[in-house]
């Protein structure tokens, strides 16, 4: 069996098309333009190119966009001030700090200032903690983008055994919970797997749907999978670079064998990676109707 390929790059398409529509009734019948606020300290390139790709997103869809670029010396209160300023702007229905902050700076006290209203990343603990009782007014970007690639390519949740690999808590643990949840679209039995779990394999070959979030090349092997297994691999890993200078990416699976086992798959690039800009766009629409008070 060759597996089906999941094109992340396609479904992120079809989402955009949706949104751009709505986003143009939204401006026809209430005059309402949903606004993006991004805040980026210091010069780290891959940062610097994820908010580039923020903005240009939210520019093509027609979501205004508002970017900060703050000096890398910028201290907690001046940030912290910007913050205070951007959520009351009317103007403005999300923010996005872009992480990581340089280490002088106190994340978790700049991810708390954001107004839970205006936290379309998902990462502020009001909207964490409404994901885990089943009421979220803001999926985390990443694993909401896995689940809408599931249930858009057409597999089946309800009642699936879901293997996550990885705990995190912007991609482990909001995936686990997302598909546990009592609602269409998930309803799965979830297993969540890491670096102490006793023996990786018995999970994994277990699963009808895999999710592997590792940040490791090869961490799973064909051997690792059963037949007909649907996999979504997160993994963005950057392995060498190309005779012209571009970057090597590959994600957390041994794509090329495990294809051949696999019912469907997510490549790397193309699969994850382009749902996640995507979702920070519909969070972003989600926000300005409920400003407006638009169901
Ligand atoms: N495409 C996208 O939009 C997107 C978004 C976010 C992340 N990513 C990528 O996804 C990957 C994971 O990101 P993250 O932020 O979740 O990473 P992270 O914070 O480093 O977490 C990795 C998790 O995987 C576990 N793990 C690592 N190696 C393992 C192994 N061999 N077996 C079992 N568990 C293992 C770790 O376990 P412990 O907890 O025990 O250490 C940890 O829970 C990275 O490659 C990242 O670049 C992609």
């Amino acid at each position: 069996m060759t597996a089906q390929i999941i094109s992340g790059t396609e479904i992120a398409k079809q989402i955009r098309e949706e949104l751009k529509q709505e986003i143009a009734e939204l401006k026809d019948k209430y005059n309402v333009i949903p606004g993006l606020a991004t805040v980026l300290v210091g010069e780290d390139p891959a940062s610097q190119s994820y908010v580039s790709g923020k903005e240009k997103t939210s520019l093509a869809l027609g979501i205004y966009s508002e970017r900060h670029d703050l000096p890398a010396e910028t201290t907690q209160e001046e940030l912290l001030a910007l913050i205070g300023r951007l959520n009351k702007d009317p103007k403005i229905h999300g923010i996005l700090v872009q992480l990581p902050l340089p280490k002088h700076l106190n994340e978790t006290e700049v991810l708390y200032a954001v107004d839970p209203k205006k936290d379309v990343d998902g990462f502020h603990p009001v909207n964490v903690g409404k994901l885990m009782i089943g009421e979220p007014d803001y999926l985390p970007c990443t694993p909401h983008g896995i689940q809408q690639l599931l249930i858009r390519a057409g597999v089946k949740l309800d009642g699936a055994e879901v293997v996550v690999v990885g705990r995190s808590n912007i991609v482990g643990k909001p995936i686990a919970n997302i598909l546990l949840q009592k609602k269409e679209g998930a309803n799965a039995t979830v297993t969540v797997c890491h670096t102490r779990t006793r023996d990786i394999s018995f999970h994994t070959k277990r699963a009808d749907i895999l999710i592997v979030a590792a940040g490791r090349p090869k961490a799973i092997t064909a051997d690792m999978v059963k037949e007909g297994v649907v996999v979504i691999d997160v993994g963005v890993n950057r392995i060498g670079k190309t005779a012209e200078g571009k970057s090597i990416l590959v994600g957390d699976v041994d794509f090329d064998a495990v294809k051949e086992k696999a019912k469907a798959i997510t490549p790397v690039p193309g699969g994850v990676g382009p749902m996640t800009i995507t979702m920070l766009m519909m969070n972003t629409v989600r926000a300005a109707k409920q400003a407006a008070g638009i169901a």
